[in-house]
């Protein structure tokens, strides 16, 4: 017997495809958003009133690190989802630096079936590039794209030869996602800065000069081999500089929020919690990321939840690991970003969400329109919270963000059409999907 289930929501915000904002009902029926419209009269069964509430499509994150397998202290798809599911985040992109690296089908295939039985959001990985795994880069199937780390790595993931680097985007046409930073040059800064444990030379030693160096020579392959590129993580005005002049139509970029929002004052405060790669720069980088980002030469935005312990991050620069974890906090960290003037909620809406589907060519996702998937946030832009440490869902159990006062945190999150987080509780039995990618 075919059984249907119906989903109303009642009297939202409901953000349109267009940018402007309708108040009404939305219908979603089997995961699909079927009706959009003022006043729906039938019934659903399940219905939210959702009046004084805003309706946006479920966040897309494209850069995530879920550590598992393999690293399963500091998180693991089940927490890290349930995080995604508190934090507005319906889909993820992770990446290959887990145990085993995601470097072969097999690989990928045993974290889709782990994802298939654990995770509460919809989920798709990226394949790892390594010296000698050209003929896996080619043929890996579902995945967002490769992976590339130019620098910033060690082991097999790094990829820092121009000639390695040069064979991987001369075949193929998948997308390629690169962490751009300059190993030769971070090498060099680490031995000029050796013996210092003061973590703030972290910004030192991964300059601005060596993410610039690395985004540069990313870009003058793709170029030659019309390779669709993605840079991941920008972090400097240099960089955003150097794309407004040069980045040709099939290059995107992202920005994290912690990117846009903490700088190098941060390690006075939260010391090693601010420590990750590409590292935080200068306010004057704060500034030329968001006018880039306004203006559309950085494309969206990515989270690079990246959790460490705190009892990792309590050792000495330079043991100390870099990253910071950030599905919980970045759609409100963005929208108090909006209702404080500095954009728009629809900016908000397209650069976490919309346009992430249109750069990774997910289809029916990133759009409140009927037949697109019943992946959406109601959050609350009339009421402000702090970020406290306690309620973190995350294994890492902290947050760069604790004590900041933000407005606009999910109240329900809806993955294909079921409710996954209502008023603080997660429902931990909803499953998302394996997201598809349609060819270049
Ligand atoms: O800060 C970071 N941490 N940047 C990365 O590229 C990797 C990540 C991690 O996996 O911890």
């Amino acid at each position: 017997m075919l059984t249907t289930s119906s989903l109303l929501i009642r009297g939202a915000r409901v953000l349109l495809p267009n940018g402007e904002f309708l108040v009404g009902d939305v219908q979603i029926c089997d995961g699909k958003i079927v009706r959009v419209a003022p006043s729906i009269a039938e019934s659903g069964d399940r219905e939210i009133d959702a009046k004084g509430l805003t309706l946006l499509p479920g966040v897309i994150d494209p850069q995530v690190h879920f550590r598992e397998p393999g690293l399963e202290h500091k998180e693991d798809l089940f927490t890290a989802s349930c995080a995604c599911a508190k934090g507005g985040v319906t889909s993820f992109l992770e990446m290959p630096n887990t145990r085993p690296l995601t470097t072969t089908q097999a690989a990928l295939d045993d974290k889709l079936s782990r994802a298939g039985e654990k995770c509460l959001v919809n989920y798709g990985f990226f394949i790892g590039a390594t010296a000698e795994n050209l003929p896996d880069l080619l043929t890996a199937n579902p995945t967002p794209g490769i992976k590339v780390f130019m620098g910033s790595m060690h082991g097999q993931l790094l990829v820092d030869g121009e000639t390695t680097l040069e064979a991987i985007f001369a075949k193929g046409d998948r997308l390629i996602a690169v962490h751009a930073e300059d190993q030769a040059r971070i090498n060099q800064r680490r031995q000029e800065f050796a013996g210092i444990s003061d973590v703030a030379v972290h910004s030192q030693i991964q300059d601005n000069q060596a993410a610039l160096l690395a985004t540069q020579l990313a870009l003058k392959l793709s170029n030659k081999y019309h390779r669709r590129l993605h840079i991941l993580h920008l972090s400097t005005g240099d960089e955003a500089e150097f794309l407004r002049q040069e980045k040709p139509s099939w290059v995107t970029a992202e920005v994290t929020p912690q990117h846009l929002l903490l700088n190098t004052s941060a390690y006075e405060k939260i010391g090693s919690l601010a420590q990750m790669n590409p590292p935080l720069r200068e306010p004057r980088d704060n500034e030329i990321l968001w006018q880039a980002l306004l203006d559309g030469v950085i494309d969206f935005i990515a989270t690079d939840h990246a959790p460490h312990t705190l009892a990792e991050k309590a050792q000495d620069y330079p043991n100390t690991p870099s990253g910071m974890p950030g599905v919980e906090t970045s759609l409100p960290l963005m929208l108090t970003q909006a209702v404080e003037g500095r954009c728009t909620v629809a900016e908000v809406a397209n650069w976490m969400s919309a346009a992430v589907a249109k750069a990774y060519k997910i289809p029916n996702k990133g759009s409140i329109s009927p037949g697109f998937d019943a992946d959406l946030v109601l959050v609350d832009l009339d009421n402000y919270r702090p970020v406290v440490r306690e309620e973190m869902v995350t294994k890492c159990g902290w947050s760069p963000f604790e004590g900041w006062s933000l407005t606009g945190w999910p109240v329900v999150t809806v993955v294909g059409g079921k409710v996954v987080f209502e008023n603080g509780k997660l429902d931990t039995n909803v499953r998302g999907e394996a997201l598809t990618f349609d060819a270049e």
